[in-house]
This record gives structure tokens, C-alpha cells and sequence, in this order.
């Protein structure tokens, strides 16, 4: 089941702070740059973007596809959504769209590209969403994920025990235990699950750890 009550109350109340910090915290356009070269769309391209917030990928997806292309970005929740509609007016974006839905059930059918970021970490069963989001995806079509985990690099020992203090702050209340595991442990099989998925179902495959381990991308192309 996925756990999407707690997590809508929590990014409505949180969208401003958090457009702040997925915007401009350091670093974190280039992360987000870094994710959006992965998936590479061509000019003229749709984006499918799952789990879209406040839009923060939007410029460098659009970017990407160009004047010709469209960027999609579904979101369940209406406080985040309404931040990217605003980011959208602000900017006079025309193929830059919104809607609310359930990244789990895509509501729209073709996609020349798909693309999540910190998104399934919050799904209960994100091996199962990234095999729906390749069937909503043109063959030949790529995929990307960008995601943050705990670093099992040496150097990130010291650094791991305050990436758990973040991500416990960072889940809605209702979500901070799941049957019996740490959010932090939840995050790790959910990311290891989805990026598996991509790694085992699609072509062409990479897979990068940066950030002292913490951020991991992935991509595949789409069988066919
Ligand atoms: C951590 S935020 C990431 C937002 C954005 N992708 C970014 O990189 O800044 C997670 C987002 O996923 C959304 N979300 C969670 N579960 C969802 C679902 N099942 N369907 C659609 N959106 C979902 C939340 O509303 C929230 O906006």
C-alpha cells in the first residue's frame, strides 16, 4: 500500500521550505543536472515526470527537450503541485504541464521519457512502479532515476548518522517507522529495489554513486 495521506499533509505544509532547498541548496542543481544528462532526452521529446514537487526539475528537463517538447510532471500532492504551477506562470512556460495523480498509476498513457527523483523511497512496492512507468514508456525510450541512500563508502562512515537524522526529519509523521524498520533502512531497500529494476528490465544501462555515496542515478533504455 502506498502511504500517500501523511506524506500529502506533509509536503502541503513543507512546499515553500522545500522549493527553497530543491532549487537552490548547494550543490543541488548540479546533482539534478547530472540526473537529467542520464536520462538525455532528445529536443521535440515528452517527459514523463513522476513524483514532480515543486518542479525543480523543470528547467533542466525543458531545457532538454526544448521549445518543440513537452515536459509532464505528475504529483499527488496540491501544495506541491500549486508551487510548480506558479514556478510555471512565473517563467510563461507553454509545454510545461501539470497534473495531479498517483505516480503509481500514470496518468498519461506514452512517454518518450520517464523520470523520478527522490520518489521512490515513498512507494511500498518501487520495483512494481518502475516496471508500470517501462509500460508507459515508448520502446526505445529512456528512464532515469535520481535518488539519496546511505553511503557505504568508508569516508561517508561519520556522515551516515546525520543522513539519518535528515531523513528522519524529512518523513511525515505515520511513515517513520514501517513495520518495525527505520525510515532510513526503508529508503535503502526501496532505492536498491527500484534501481534494480532499471538495471535488471532496460538496454544501455548506468548507474553512478556521488556525494560521497549518498546521491545514486541510474538510467536505462527501454527494450525495443
Ligand atoms: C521528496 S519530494 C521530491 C520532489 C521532486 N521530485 C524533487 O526532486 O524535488 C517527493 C514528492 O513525491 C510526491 N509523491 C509521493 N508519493 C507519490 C505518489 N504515489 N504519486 C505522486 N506523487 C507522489 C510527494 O507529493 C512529493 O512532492
Amino acid at each position: 500500500m502506498t502511504r500517500t495521506g501523511p506524506a500529502q499533509e506533509f509536503y502541503s505544509r513543507w512546499a515553500t521550505p522545500y522549493d527553497l532547498l530543491a532549487s537552490h541548496a548547494p550543490g543541488v542543481g548540479r546533482i539534478r543536472g547530472a540526473a537529467v544528462d542520464a536520462l538525455d532526452p532528445s529536443p521535440g521529446d515528452t517527459v514523463l515526470e513522476l513524483g514532480c514537487g515543486t518542479g525543480a526539475n523543470f528547467p533542466a528537463l525543458r531545457e532538454a527537450v526544448g521549445p518543440e517538447g513537452t515536459v509532464v510532471g505528475v504529483d499527488l500532492t496540491a501544495g506541491m503541485l500549486s508551487r510548480a504551477r506558479a514556478r510555471i506562470d512565473r517563467e510563461g512556460w507553454a509545454n510545461v504541464h501539470v497534473v495531479r495523480g498517483d505516480a503509481t498509476h500514470p496518468p498519461v498513457a506514452r512517454a518518450d521519457a520517464v523520470f523520478a527523483s527522490f520518489l521512490v523511497g515513498m512507494l511500498a512496492d518501487p520495483g512494481e512502479a518502475v516496471r508500470t512507468w517501462l509500460d508507459h514508456l515508448r520502446p526505445g525510450g529512456w528512464i532515469a532515476l535520481l535518488d539519496l541512500a546511505r553511503s557505504t563508502r568508508p569516508v561517508a562512515g561519520a556522515l551516515n548518522p546525520l543522513f539519518r537524522a535528515f531523513v528522519l526529519a524529512s518523513s511525515p509523521r505515520g511513515t517513520r517507522r514501517y513495520h518495525g524498520e527505520s525510515p532510513t533502512r526503508v529508503l535503502d531497500r526501496r532505492v536498491a529495489a527500484a534501481h534494480r529494476k532499471i538495471l535488471e528490465s532496460c538496454n544501455a544501462t548506468t548507474h553512478e554513486t556521488t556525494a560521497f555515496g549518498f546521491v545514486r542515478v541510474s538510467s536505462g533504455r527501454r527494450e525495443g
